[in-house]
């Protein structure tokens, strides 16, 4: 359920921007143990989300949502897009424009 919480508050910041964001296409469709969001402004930005509890009832019960949010450089154009898995391990963020942590 953290998840949850905070997924929907990221969703939130990302709607939530200082000028007048056009959404033009936005689908929720969310069931007790899944769910998923598709999010699309006239800006170019899109934020799609779909989750799925696991170990539903257990003590491991835990969330598994695997994301994306992508957007286009006002100035360059360039199209960014960071691919993100969040369960039990944390927060795991892929994107071409994201450092990657040295190999240990
Ligand atoms: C949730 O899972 C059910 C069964 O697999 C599926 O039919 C439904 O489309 C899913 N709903 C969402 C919001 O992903």
């Amino acid at each position: 359920m953290k998840f949850l919480i905070v997924f929907v508050a990221l969703f939130a910041m990302a709607v939530a921007r200082p000028n007048e964001a056009e959404i033009v296409r936005q689908d929720v469709d969310v069931a007790p143990e899944n769910w998923s969001s598709n999010l699309e402004i006239r800006d170019g930005t899109i934020i799609v989300q779909e989750g799925v509890l696991k170990n539903v009832g257990t003590e491991h019960e835990a969330a598994v949502v695997h994301g994306s949010f992508s957007w286009v450089d006002e100035k360059t154009g360039e199209r960014f897009t960071t691919n993100y898995v969040a369960d039990e391990n944390g927060y795991q963020p892929q994107g071409a424009h994201l450092p990657v942590a040295p190999v240990a």
